[in-house]
């Protein structure tokens, strides 16, 4: 799949520069062209011999230097990349790209590229938690950029925490989530449901749920990469839309409920990973709530069950659900797909590390009617999606 793939790599200052280079040998024997970029911090953990000698092409170092022919080496290197990757990412070069400088390389690259950009964090745990590091995180994620989570564990400076450079297996399953099928999907429309809804108490308050939309939004990604139509239904989030998604923004399961069937008749596939509110409030107050006695009670009435209303109405729709479980999850995911007349339902156990709300992992179990379960291991948000366009796939054949 990477085959033939301009793959550029920049690598910046820290310890973990040494397993960039498993990740640049492993990209290189895929059959990618793979280039690397350093920073002067990172020559002072590896020279540039390292990476020349496992990519097989020179290393670039230098703004400043420039290529035989005359051509200016920082735009050749963006507008020829189709991906690039920045293994490992320090807090520095995070927060010139959240801050718009481009003063090396690198940063220079960075800026001039409209290709998928990755950047895989790797630093020490306070610096990662440090709350500018992580408005810079969240910065480039509105933006577009990708993200593979650093790990857990010991670091390099001896102390214990989230900050070591992630796993290679999973730099390489975004890599390849990027590149995924191509085009499978020309002439389908897919559906995607994605966000949680909120249920307006008053003109100030309202109940909702812990939904980051992450998920949906990696699903209509991943199938407008594919090639298909996509409309993306979704509730509030902090997400930037997909390039080529059709985008409904609504607030309420009534609002997410009447854009669905608006939507149904003209669509092949429905993935529904929205979280919607099971209830509402029965009366939404003109004014604000005033406070009164010690305990006060919201009668809540229950929202139309939009899945299970489309397994009801289908004709030749496939329906796929979504299904957080906290416990007897193949048991409940059963009971879900048959009680909604589902294709398909994806599960997943959210009280596990790295699967659930607002993380970039998941850890998901697909159910089909004829009760067969695939389980799938822990896995970056854009590869579950692409497996379950996958499914989608043979579904749909
Ligand atoms: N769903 C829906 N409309 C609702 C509630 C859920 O379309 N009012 C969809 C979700 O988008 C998801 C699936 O149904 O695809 C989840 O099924 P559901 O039975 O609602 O799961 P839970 O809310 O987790 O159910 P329960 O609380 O009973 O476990």
């Amino acid at each position: 799949m990477l085959a033939g793939k301009n793959i550029t790599v920049g690598v910046t200052g820290g310890i973990a520069v040494f397993k960039v280079a498993q990740l640049v040998s492993s990209l290189t024997a895929t059959g990618a062209a793979v280039r690397v970029m350093m920073t002067k911090s990172a020559r002072e953990f590896v020279t540039p011999l390292t990476f020349q000698t496992l990519s097989g092409r020179q290393v670039y170092t230098d703004l400043f230097e420039r290529p035989a022919g005359g051509s200016v080496q920082h735009i050749d290197l963006a507008s020829g990349s189709d991906l690039i990757i920045l293994a490992p990412a320090t807090a520095n070069i995070i927060g010139k790209i959240a801050g718009g400088i481009a003063d090396d390389l690198i940063s220079t690259v960075v800026m001039a590229a409209s290709c998928p950009v990755i950047i895989c964090p790797a630093m020490n745990v306070n610096m990662y938690n440090n709350r500018i590091v992580q408005r810079n995180l969240a910065i480039l994620g509105d933006q577009g950029y990708h993200f593979v989570e650093p790990g857990l564990g010991r670091l390099a400076c001896g102390t214990e925490g989230r900050g070591r450079l992630a796993e290679l297996e999973l730099i390489m399953d975004k890599i390849e989530a990027i590149f995924a099928n191509e085009g499978d999907l020309q002439g389908r429309s897919v559906m995607v449901t994605a966000g949680p809804t909120v249920e307006p108490v008053d003109p100030v308050r309202y109940l909702t749920n812990r939904s980051s939309g992450k998920m949906g939004y990696a699903v209509a990604d991943a199938a407008a990469r594919r090639g298909a139509r996509v409309v993306l239904i979704s509730g509030p989030v902090e997400l930037r839309p997909p390039a080529g998604v059709e985008v409904v923004p609504v607030q309420t399961a009534a609002e997410m409920h009447a854009a669905v069937l608006d939507n149904f008749s003209a669509v092949d596939v429905v993935i529904m990973s929205a979280a919607v509110a099971d209830y509402r409030p029965r009366n939404t107050a003109a004014q604000k709530i005033k406070k009164h006695g010690e305990t006060m009670t919201i009668e809540l009435e229950k929202n139309p069950d939009i899945l299970a209303e489309l397994g009801r109405i289908k004709k030749q729709q496939l329906l796929i659900g979504f299904a957080a479980e906290t416990e007897d999850l193949e048991r409940n995911a059963q009971k879900k797909v048959a009680a909604k007349n589902l294709e398909m339902l994806v599960a997943n156990d959210v009280t596990l590390p790295g699967a659930g709300f607002g993380t970039d992992t998941n850890i998901a179990k697909l159910i089909f009617p004829d009760g067969r379960i695939v389980s799938l291991p822990k896995m970056d948000k854009l590869a579950l999606a692409h497996r379950i366009l996958d499914e989608v796939l043979v579904l749909l054949k």
